[in-house]
């Protein structure tokens, strides 16, 4: 048996070259090293009718023979690459003067989150817990509790919707909490005094809607209960709070208001932030905002809470989240808020 193994190598060499892309390299190299029916195979059959000495020469030409072909198919391959590499180049040009594409969008806070959480901050920052407390509450802890006679206006069921059926605990009557308030005896009675807490959250009201109502919206409540708490604490800490939002020339004024669960009780107002208190549009021409109520933690209200009232006093003060939301934003509908309007939510 005769091998041409410098012909073989030519023929290989040439066609490998000449293999212009992928798929032509892949059939050269299964016709000339494919197990089954390539050349090569044919040749090694072959070794069996040779002698002993001539199958150890001839194979290990042939062996040398294979070595080279897939270095050459090896060599192929890689020119292939650098050829498709360089097209892609060609056509894709990379422009490293393109301003970045804009980022992807996650939405973001509801306006009240981010005004909720500015005022846990501060109020954090003043030595203050930030509590919770249910939104289905007993008629206990959101009227009973708080010294609300059952004759008071807020027990209505017009004003306050009710929840029929609802057998948790010992409690005969379910309300959606009409305040923040009912967790001003939770906090009292889960942690007794000395205690500084604000409780952020949602509150409902049977409102029949308009642009100034609505049946829910965000309350935040504070109290305070310490030895010797009075008044002028109270006035301290509404008008750090007050300076902190609108600003360090801002007044507060207190006036008599009357709660059941605060005696003295009050109903506090700001210089507009607007017009500096000179009269607008946003302050109907008073000069002043409203903005919430507070007082004195009556003492019907400490004894619920299980607290000493001989010992301890403290403040409670409570306001609309959502009505500084509105002034805060220049919102001039209320109903925008809990309404889920893409529209509206984009432009906070
Ligand atoms: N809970 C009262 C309301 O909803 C506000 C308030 C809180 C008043 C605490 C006094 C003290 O109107």
């Amino acid at each position: 048996m005769v091998i041409e193994f410098e012909k073989i190598l030519g023929d290989a060499t040439r066609a490998i070259e000449e293999a212009k892309n992928f798929s032509d390299l892949e059939s050269v190299e299964n016709r000339l090293l494919g197990r089954k029916s390539g050349e090569f195979s044919a040749l090694m059959k072959n070794l069996g009718e040779l002698t002993p000495e001539e199958r150890r020469t001839t194979g290990a030409k042939l062996n040398e023979l294979k070595d080279k072909i897939t270095t050459l198919l090896g060599d192929r391959r890689r020119a292939l690459e650098n050829l498709a590499w360089d097209k892609i180049a060609e056509t894709e040009k990379i422009d490293l003067s393109q301003p970045p594409l804009p980022e992807r969008s996650f939405g973001h806070f509801h306006p009240s989150t981010t005004v909720q959480r500015e005022l846990e901050d501060l109020f954090t920052s003043m030595g203050f817990m930030v509590l919770d407390g249910p939104e289905l509450e007993s008629d206990y802890y959101n009227f009973t509790a708080l010294n609300i006679p059952e004759t008071h206006p807020a027990r209505d069921m017009q004003d306050t919707f009710y929840i029929k059926g609802h057998s948790i605990g010992d409690a005969d009557q379910w309300v959606m909490r009409t305040h923040t308030s009912p967790v001003q005896i939770r906090a009292m009675q889960k942690y007794g005094p000395p205690l500084r807490a604000v409780i952020p959250g949602k509150c409902f009201r049977n409102e029949a809607t308009d642009v100034r109502h609505e049946h829910t919206f965000y309350q935040m409540e504070g109290i305070v209960i310490d030895r010797g708490i009075n008044l002028s604490h109270l006035k301290g800490v509404l008008e750090t709070v007050a300076r902190k939002l609108y600003g360090e020339k801002t007044e507060l004024r207190m006036r008599p208001k009357f709660y059941p669960f605060v005696e003295p009780g009050i109903n506090y107002e700001v210089t507009c932030f607007l017009c500096e208190g000179k009269g607008c549009r946003l302050c109907k021409q008073t000069g002043w905002l409203e903005i919430g109520g507070a007082g004195m933690i009556h003492r019907n209200v400490l004894k619920e809470g299980g607290i000493d009232h001989k010992e301890y006093s403290g403040f409670a003060f409570g306001f609309g989240l959502t009505r500084l939301v509105m002034l805060r934003y220049g919102i001039d509908d209320i109903r925008l808020l809990e309404s889920g309007n893409l529209k509206f939510l984009a432009q906070f």
